[in-house]
């Protein structure tokens, strides 16, 4: 069977200064060169394997391949389709994300599920979730979502009651020596419901074991019982870790075993690796259309990362409310070098997230971005907007363009210095609708989000014990 993946064509060049005279004024406008090779269909040979198994150890840190779940779909038909449902997927993510946080901090953090519900297709947030890994669990491999937005670990477990459509075999608990039940009158089973999760449910029997319930807010969800079995994140044991064996689950997963969840809470793999780990972990996300490589790493010695520009490090914003979400504080946007001026971009929280796609601003904000990038990307021929996407360009006529730089400033002087591949987001696949690939949010009190399509090529590192984020550039690879 012959598969095909879309090679893009974004080639990163180097960055160089441009003298631009407007108005007289001679002002340096920082640009970056995107290629615009015609876009190719790259046929491969044999299916794509979505399961990424490979991993290393180095310095202390554990290294793993990270991969975008487009390699387990199979052959894309139609590219503009595909971008398009997948922004649409986007905004009812972003939706939901908006829902659930509005909801918390009104509840004094207690998540009012029926709340959070939005009646959409189930299972739309967990598609934008697209990032997998392998990790090792009772001895066995399973390839998981990896989520930065939830805390609990799970797979789909046997006997299953009712479980979608997996990749690999189901986790089978009893044939795994190290496998061990959590009873509903221990701590463990307590702390799900401290977690501020749905509280646990237990059985009349006694001793009964103790059944979780993790509602992704739009009808995906799953259901099952607590247990603890070894963990292997690359070669290294994390023993006894507390996971989810789901013997119900519903949503959109796309092939993967289960979930592994990064969240800030005691419950999350990275609290519960942190005597290894320390309570670092970092990833660098492909440029997924690439088909490169990532990588998910544990710990956070700085030696292993191949980052291109030094670490600039922010403040994590605590919010008891919301204490799962990473929060940041953002100072600034600059569009080619140029700061722009909006008195809401004064009001600092922005979440960074995994799970979004599409950086989203308050409206007020987008608008000030919007016109500096129109400005400075002014002479370029306009195209419709798209979707969540409202300021296009048909570049069809070119090979390749200079495109001014997008940098987001945060407290402590950290800078994300948004990768030549994330600040255009390509709709169809001969460049005549190339989109600024930032969107505003409906309302100005709404929470602005930073979001993967802006983090490619990054070193993101979470440091949880010190409560602080840092990114720097890296081209990723997992070699
Ligand atoms: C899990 O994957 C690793 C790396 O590919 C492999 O060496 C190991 O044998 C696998 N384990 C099982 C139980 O399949
Ligand atoms: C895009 O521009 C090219 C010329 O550069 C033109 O031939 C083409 O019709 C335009 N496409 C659209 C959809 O406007
Ligand atoms: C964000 O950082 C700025 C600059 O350091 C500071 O003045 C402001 O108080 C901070 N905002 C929040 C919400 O911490």
């Amino acid at each position: 069977m012959v598969d095909a993946l879309p090679l893009f064509p974004l080639m990163l060049s180097l960055l160089f200064l441009y003298l631009s005279i407007a108005n007289g004024v001679h002002c340096y406008e920082e640009k970056k060169v995107l290629s615009l090779q015609s876009f190719q269909w790259k046929q491969q040979n044999g299916t794509p394997s979505c399961i990424s198994r490979k991993s290393r150890r180095e310095n202390g840190a554990t290294i793993l391949e990270m991969k975008h779940r487009d390699y387990c779909s199979g052959k894309i038909i139609d590219w503009s389709e595909k971008q398009q449902k997948r922004l649409i997927l986007d905004n009812s993510h972003v939706k939901l994300l908006q829902s659930r946080i509005r909801n918390k901090a009104a509840s004094g953090g207690v998540e009012d599920v029926s709340k959070a519900q939005i009646p959409l297709t189930s299972g739309i947030e967990l598609e934008t979730l697209n990032y997998i890994v392998t990790i090792g669990l009772g001895g066995r491999n399973m390839t998981v979502i990896v989520d930065t937005g939830s805390d609990l670990t799970w797979v789909q477990c046997q006997p299953c009651n009712s479980c979608y459509n997996q990749k690999e075999p189901l986790f089978n608990p009893s044939a795994s020596s190290s496998y061990q039940s959590i009873l509903c009158n221990s701590p463990a089973c307590r702390s799900i419901q401290s977690a501020s999760w749905n509280s646990p449910l237990c059985g009349s029997n006694q001793p009964s074991s103790c059944n979780y319930v993790v509602n992704y807010g739009d009808g995906s969800y799953t259901k099952g019982e607590l247990a603890r079995d070894h963990l292997n994140l690359g070669a290294t044991p994390v023993n006894d870790f507390l996971f989810g064996c789901g013997r119900n689950n519903k949503g959109l997963f796309g092939g993967a075993s289960g979930l592994m969840g990064l969240g800030r809470s005691d419950v999350s793999v990275i609290s519960q690796s942190s005597a290894l780990f320390g309570g670092v972990f970092s990833y660098c996300l492909p440029s997924t259309e690439a088909g490169a490589s990532g990588s998910l790493v544990m710990g956070g010695d700085s030696s292993v990362f191949k980052n291109s520009t030094p670490i600039s490090y922010t403040r994590m914003v605590q919010n008891p409310q919301l204490s799962n979400f990473y929060f940041l504080n953002l100072t600034g946007i600059s569009i080619g070098g140029v700061a722009v001026q909006a008195p809401s971009l004064a009001h600092g929280r922005i979440l960074i997230d995994s799970g979004t796609v599409i950086s989203r601003l308050a409206p007020s904000v987008y608008q000030a971005v919007k016109a500096e990038f129109l400005k400075q990307m002014s002479g370029l021929p306009p195209a419709p907007g798209f979707s969540i996407l409202d300021t296009c360009f048909n570049l069809s006529g070119y090979s390749e363009v200079n495109i001014p730089t997008l940098k987001l400033h945060f407290e402590g002087n950290a800078e994300l210095n948004v990768d030549v591949t994330g600040i255009l987001y390509v709709v169809k696949s001969d460049a005549s609708q190339v989109c600024f690939a930032v969107a505003s949010l409906s309302y100005e009190d709404e929470v602005g989000i930073v979001g993967n399509y802006q983090q490619k090529n990054q070193r993101v590192v979470y440091d949880i014990k010190q409560s602080e984020l840092g990114f720097a550039g890296e081209t990723c690879s997992f070699i």
